[in-house]
């Protein structure tokens, strides 16, 4: 039997996300929002992390904001497209700045046990194989380490994959896992005591043409494998426009998002040495 083709093609995610890199922050609103909410969660953790990880940082947002809150922790920004990585370095004038690494959330350059708190908003429904990646996370989490993060579950741009399935019987929009499987994905990777919410956030907008635009300022192409290769005809992009319309309420377009909340901990072994770390003995190997 022939194998499954991944639905997510993962270079040309990359090379959406390299050439948003510019943009990203005009358009990023919903993702600063979910940031910030993550962040204004971790006030409730009791944790003084030495080792810090943003996977899938961005711009590098959220990084500042955890190199600002854990002064004392290395921090470590994470992401596959190195041009997000350069807007990282030069956000703010900290007086750390954080060890900035171009690399695949799912082969993560560190050795096990390394890292005490990670950190990923809105980047691991770009993973091709979640409770592979929640694997790879929790073999470099420390005993006791905190995972949280955010990913978009199924009704995310619920109407644009409608209007798209009307037109041409094809979504092309990413495939978003269902909730209670990103549950399941945490607890077959042995993550202990999972805990996962969702909040439902709609953006408006007057016309399609502004939600096409600001998906492509953040890079949140369509990039699923199945997606159709070539120009999107001008004819069907307008059918799309036109079966979109069926969801204008109160004179505007819907998009919504369903919000995946999640935190889990790597269970504590009996024992576990303390060490001091660097980058450089933190990274398995350098890209
Ligand atoms: C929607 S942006 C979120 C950025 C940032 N976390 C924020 O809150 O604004 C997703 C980011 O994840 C990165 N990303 C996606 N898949 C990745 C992967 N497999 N490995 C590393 N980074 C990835 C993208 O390059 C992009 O910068």
């Amino acid at each position: 039997m022939s194998e499954q083709p991944p639905p997510i093609d993962k270079q040309q995610a990359r090379r959406a996300f390299e050439r948003a890199a510019d943009t990203y922050d005009d358009a990023a609103v919903l993702q600063r929002q979910t940031g910030e909410c993550m962040l204004e969660r971790l006030d409730l953790v009791k944790l003084q992390p030495e080792v810090v990880l943003d996977i899938g940082c961005g711009t590098g947002v959220a990084t500042a904001a955890l190199a600002k809150r854990y002064k004392k922790a290395q921090v470590v920004a994470l992401d596959f497209a190195l041009p997000m990585l350069h807007h990282t370095r030069k956000r703010g004038s900290w007086l750390r700045k954080p060890a900035c690494l171009c690399g695949d959330a799912e082969q993560l350059p560190f050795r096990d046990n390394s890292i005490d708190l990670i950190y990923s908003n809105a980047a691991i429904q770009w993973c091709t194989d979640l409770e592979g990646t929640f694997r790879e996370f929790l073999r470099v989490l420390r005993p006791g380490g905190l995972l949280m993060f955010t990913t978009f579950g199924l009704d995310t741009l619920k109407e644009l994959r409608q209007a798209w399935e009307a037109v041409d019987g094809h979504s092309h929009v990413s495939p978003f896992p269902d909730m209670h499987d990103v549950g399941d994905a945490l607890i077959h990777a042995r993550f202990a005591d999972p805990v996962i919410d969702v909040d439902r956030l709609t953006l408006t907008y007057g016309e399609v043409s502004g939600l096409m635009r600001d998906l492509k300022m953040i890079g949140a192409h369509n990039v699923t494998t199945h997606r159709q290769r070539g120009l999107t005809g001008k004819g069907r992009m307008q059918a799309m426009i036109k079966a979109y319309e069926a969801f204008r309420i109160d004179g505007l377009l819907p998009a919504s998002y369903e919000v995946v909340y999640g935190h889990a901990w790597a269970p504590e072994l009996h024992s576990r040495a303390k060490r001091e770390v660097s980058v450089d003995e933190l990274v398995r190997s350098r890209l």
